[in-house]
């Protein structure tokens, strides 16, 4: 069954932003390259972070390590969410309205939810600990989870083209 798209969104993609980026030859490949950019920072930092939170990269101060990608990741989290914002506009009576792109909002939301109470959490947790100290489970965890979380979110946006 296909339902109509709420009216704000018909009235977002109808905007002259809306309109300015479709016809724009620069705008949306400026911001569809800058998104893959973006996620391509932020999936850095993460892997960096998260494989800390696993007990990887021994050597170093946990707590310095992991607070650090975390700053970088929050930042190009806002870069991931400025571009993808702007391609969002040009096409959001039909883009929202797929089902991948629901997806993979609610998993960003999940991924959100998960960073600010278990990530909080296990980041609190390693001011304590020096390096090559064992890493708290629900660290480990945190770190798996968050892994597979943005994983999937990478997927799923790659995966709205063809659906
Ligand atoms: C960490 C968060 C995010 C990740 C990892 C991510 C990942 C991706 C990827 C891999 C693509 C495909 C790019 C391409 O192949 O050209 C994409 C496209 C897109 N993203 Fe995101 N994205 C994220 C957040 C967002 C947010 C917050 C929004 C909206 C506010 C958004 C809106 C879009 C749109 C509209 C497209 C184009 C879909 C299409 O028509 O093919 N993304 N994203």
């Amino acid at each position: 069954m296909n339902h109509p798209a709420p009216d704000f969104l018909v009235a977002l993609e109808a905007s002259q932003i809306g309109a300015l980026i479709r016809q724009s030859v620069w705008i949306y490949p400026t911001a569809n390259i800058s998104h893959v950019i973006a996620i391509v920072l932020f999936a850095g930092a993460i892997a960096v972070m998260d494989l800390r939170l696993m007990g990887a990269l021994a050597g170093s101060d946990p707590a310095r390590v992991v607070r650090g990608a975390r700053r970088a990741a929050i930042l190009a989290f806002l870069a991931v969410l400025l571009s993808g914002g702007v391609l969002f506009v040009a096409e959001a009576s039909h883009v929202a309205l797929n089902p991948v792109f629901q997806i993979k909002m609610a998993l960003i939301a999940f991924g959100f939810a998960h960073a600010v109470f278990l990530g909080n959490r296990a980041v609190r947790a390693l001011d304590t600990l020096g390096p090559q100290a064992p890493m708290p489970s629900f660290a480990r965890v945190s770190g798996a989870l968050s892994m597979l979380i943005w994983i999937g979110v990478v997927g799923l946006g790659r995966y709205i083209a063809y659906n």
